[in-house]
């Protein structure tokens, strides 16, 4: 089974990176000559996703508008001759861009049950716009090879190993032993959102990359956790371990950086930039 599609839910209010976002979504601020979204766009284009679908809030469509054909300026450039620029508009002509709408910030498994009726494979990767991944071979083709291990059955999850210290910041994965024949990927049989360090059942991070199987988005709407009804993707993933689908952590290597929080925009740049 080949992975051909990904949602990348991009309609978070990226508060964090107030006043900036009143006027531009932080997936657009750049990172060397690209927006952060991009350097996303392209992992997936290296894991071979053809179809793209971003799920956007309300004043964020610039967003797809950055990948979205754009004919009129496509022929004025071919009119003043500049064919390098062109060039450069036609790296996403293998891509089908599709969009659709969150209303309300309900949680991230909220965000990407917006995009359901799009999922036509059974398998779907979801990358999340604030985690990139500074290695030469992409998180997302990590874990498509990971994917392909399992035989497509289930869901591959993107793990970290954090410092203990920051469990309370992270999705925590309890791993079992059994060998998969792979370094780094092991079956997860429980996970806990956020623990407190003392409680976490291990260091091992969710990060935010996912291959999930279609069935999720029939549980998802099942799954609202007590914070004012949210969503979360991690509660339907539980649900499904609980009821035997197979959950496999896989531990990407290389440097991951969170784009999500100024600091961390920081680092990016001295990396990307
Ligand atoms: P964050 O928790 O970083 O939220 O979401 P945020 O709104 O982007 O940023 P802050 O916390 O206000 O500064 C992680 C990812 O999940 C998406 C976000 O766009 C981001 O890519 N997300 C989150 C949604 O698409 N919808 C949601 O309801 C929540």
């Amino acid at each position: 089974m080949q992975l051909t599609q990904a949602i990348l839910p991009v309609a978070g209010l990226g508060t964090r990176f107030l006043p900036w976002t009143k006027a531009v979504p932080k997936e657009l601020l750049p990172l060397g000559n690209e927006p952060i979204i991009a350097h996303i766009v392209d992992e997936c284009m290296d894991a071979g996703i053809t179809d793209i679908c971003f799920v956007i809030s309300k004043g964020k469509e610039s967003i797809p508008q950055y990948f979205y054909d754009n004919p009129a300026l496509e022929a004025e450039l071919e009119r003043r001759g500049k064919r390098h620029l062109l060039e450069t508009l036609q790296r996403y002509n293998d891509v089908r861009f599709h969009t659709v709408y969150q209303e309300e910030q309900l949680g991230d498994g909220h965000a990407i049950l917006q995009a359901k009726d799009w999922v036509k494979s059974d398998a779907v990767a979801v990358l999340f716009g604030d985690d990139l991944f500074a290695e030469d071979e992409p998180g997302l083709v990590q874990l498509r090879k990971a994917h392909e291990r399992i035989k497509g059955a289930g869901a591959v999850i993107a793990l970290e190993n954090i410092p203990r210290e920051l469990t309370y910041k992270y999705g925590i994965a309890e791993v079992s032993d059994e060998d998969t024949g792979a370094p780094g990927l092991r079956r997860i049989k429980n996970m806990v959102e956020k623990p407190d360090p003392k409680d976490a059942p291990s260091t091992l991070g969710i990060v935010g990359r996912y291959i999930i199987p279609r069935s999720t988005f029939d549980v998802l709407p099942d799954v609202t956790s007590g914070h004012g009804g949210e969503i979360r993707l991690i509660d339907a993933l539980i649900a499904q371990i609980q009821d035997g689908v197979p959950v496999y952590g896989c531990t990407c290597a290389g440097k991951r950086i969170d784009t999500g929080t100024p600091e961390g925009y920081k680092a990016a740049l001295k990396v990307f930039g």
